[in-house]
């Protein structure tokens, strides 16, 4: 779209919704040029005249007129997008106490909200236009739902509040119109809810910041060395004993410091339950991961008998206390697999999700080496060696999901020892089974390989999303760790590799950053980690821009003062621009200050 300099003015003076002008929009305060102008000013490129993140595909507008939703505005809800109903009256009811009463979707002063089966099916068009009121269409209630997000974020940071600042006319935004549809279908975050426990509240707090940015999978890593977090009926062990360790090391594994308060929680299957309908509310998918053959120390700990009881005394195991890759794995025997088919199941009963993380990363394979139970079964089966006893144990999981309508997915170590079909059919050239998905996080690699050979990708790179990973190379990093990966490194990571073709490329299903919690003891550090690079990476996953050269990221940092404000409305305990308050640093705790260092704290 042509952007001429009076194109700019002209959609500066309309009080177009950048920074501070979007305050003063939304407070209705200074409505008055927007309201009797007759200004008609061609459209802005998508980002900067609008203050969206993440921009969307096309902005007709922002024009001088403006639409104002105030007491007596309508809330007119086809069939389909009752959910999003709900969710308006909620969140722009509460922040301007506008009732939003049903009404028809044909009078004027009406938000309309209706499905448009020509729209994509995430996709969404969104119409606001003076006297009128606010229509949004979407290709599916979800389309609606982006749609709705992308309102809320056009009226203004006060609509990101839960109660109005002073009784006031109702917000006012620009006449235009949107359309927008994503670019990837799998846009995700994982939280590690293992390392250091998030409440629930926390999480349904996430949930909500995920849609906010148009995020939609939350996978949540609930089981490491250091904590089992979901409740299994069957196996109660798990979180009576794995639930909880007695200390926790605080910092860098090498760092002296230990916290001596034990540190625990999990969620019950009720818990599960409302999480999962929370995100489905809101068109997010919850993916559960339960992290085998590796990183299962809290497992063993509970359940000895599932640990190489031939090589260590695993009785002797506790929920570790301190970071690392853990050399206590499970034994390769029937029980193991029996006992996680006995977890997978009921996991399989709380989340809907089409796909179960099974992790697969970092095993160890010292203790496999050393044990005879092990040896045998290498033996048995005819393996090769321990790397292809490790992908046996995944296949395995594999077809026991697929079995059960379900794929696996799991970090990219899940392609090795694997390297050709197995026996018995269900697996394809890579010895994976078929409808597997590999998260690749330890660059581009994994991803590629798995492509190529027609399995689905979630693009996860380390080296660029990893959210534990410090944001600055200052010293006041807190705890600072791994790469030094910056707001803007973050806007410019592009998640298909160019080596793939067309058809390769189209098995990447998306992108996702990662939030390790190692050295993120409370929400506030969570907080300081994700944002605001959480935001630089929904525009990633959500938009359709120009390859990583061409990415306009003046025209993001501009709408990112917008931003920044909606993340202060809704408490969001950021990184700020010029580095950590004082009261975000943590002087004295040892980090990993080390570019180029592996993940792992
Ligand atoms: C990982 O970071 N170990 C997947």
């Amino acid at each position: 779209m042509p952007q001429t300099e009076t194109d700019t003015e002209s959609a500066t003076t309309a009080g177009a919704v950048t920074g501070a002008d979007a305050a003063t929009t939304a407070d209705g305060a200074n409505a008055t040029d927007a309201e009797t102008g007759t200004g008609t000013a061609p459209g802005t490129a998508p980002g900067t005249g609008s203050g969206l993140i993440p921009a969307p595909l096309r902005i007709d507008g922002p024009y001088r007129c403006a639409v104002r939703l105030g007491e007596r505005t309508a809330l007119a809800a086809a069939p389909g997008t009752e959910g999003t109903a709900r969710w308006l009256r909620d969140t722009l009811g509460a922040a301007f106490a506008l009732p939003l009463p049903p009404g028809p979707d044909d009078a004027a002063d009406t938000l309309a909200l209706t499905l448009d089966p020509d729209l994509p099916a995430e996709g969404y068009r969104l119409d606001a236009v003076t006297n009128w009121g606010v229509r949004i269409a979407g290709g599916s209630p979800a389309g609606v739902f982006w749609g709705a997000q992308t309102l809320r974020q056009l009226l203004g940071p006060h609509a990101f509040r839960r109660a109005p600042l002073a009784p006031g006319r109702g917000p006012v935004l620009p006449q235009q119109t949107i359309e927008d549809a994503p670019r990837f279908a799998w846009r995700g975050m994982m939280l590690d809810v293992a390392r250091h426990f998030m409440p629930k509240d926390g999480v349904l707090r996430y949930i909500d910041l995920l849609a906010a940015h148009k995020l939609n999978v939350l996978h949540l890593h609930l089981t490491d060395d250091q904590g089992w977090r979901i409740e299994i009926a069957r196996y109660p062990e798990l979180t009576r004993t794995g639930a909880w360790r007695a200390r926790t090391k605080i910092g860098h594994r090498a760092s002296p410091l230990w916290d001596e308060r034990p540190h625990g929680g999990f969620y019950t299957q009720d818990d599960i339950r409302e999480i999962v309908a929370y995100a489905a509310a809101r068109h997010i998918t919850v993916v559960p991961e339960i992290d085998i053959p590796g990183h299962s120390q809290a497992a063993i700990a509970a359940y000895p008998e599932l640990g190489n009881t031939d090589v260590i005394d695993t009785n002797s195991l506790e929920v570790w206390d301190t970071w690392g890759v853990n050399p206590n794995v499970l034994a390769p025997t029937d029980n193991a697999l029996r006992f996680y088919e006995h977890v997978l199941a009921e996991v399989l009963e709380l989340f809907p999700s089409p796909f179960v993380h099974i992790g697969g990363d970092e095993c160890p394979k010292d203790q496999w080496k050393a044990s005879a139970t092990a040896q045998a079964r290498i033996a048995e089966l005819g393996l090769a060696d321990e790397d292809a006893l490790q992908s046996w144990f995944i296949r395995h999981f594999g077809r026991w999901l697929a079995d059960r309508g379900r794929r696996l997915i799991g970090w990219d170590e899940i392609l090795e020892g694997g390297g050709r079909a197995a026996p018995g059919g269900g697996t394809t050239e890579l010895g994976l089974a078929e409808g597997a998905a590999v998260s690749s996080w330890r660059g581009y690699a994994g991803g590629i390989a798995a492509a190529r050979a027609g399995h689905d990708v979630v693009m996860c790179p380390e080296q660029q999303v990893y959210l534990d990973h410090r944001q600055h190379a200052s010293p006041h990093e807190p705890v600072p760790i791994g790469y030094v990966r910056t707001l803007e490194d973050v806007y410019r990571f592009e998640p298909v590799p160019p080596e793939l073709t067309d058809e390769q490329a189209a098995h990447v299903l998306g992108t996702q950053a990662n939030v390790w919690t190692e050295v993120m003891d409370s929400q506030q550090r969570v907080d300081y980690q994700v944002f605001p690079r959480l935001a630089a990476f929904a525009e990633v996953a959500w938009s359709r821009l120009p390859p990583p050269a061409d990415r306009d990221h003046q025209d993001f940092g501009r709408r990112m003062t917008a931003h920044y404000a909606r993340l202060d409305a809704l408490g969001v305990d950021y990184r700020p621009p010029g580095g950590p308050h004082p009261w975000q640093r943590r002087p004295g705790v040892l980090g990993r200050p080390i570019d180029g260092a592996p993940p792992n704290v």
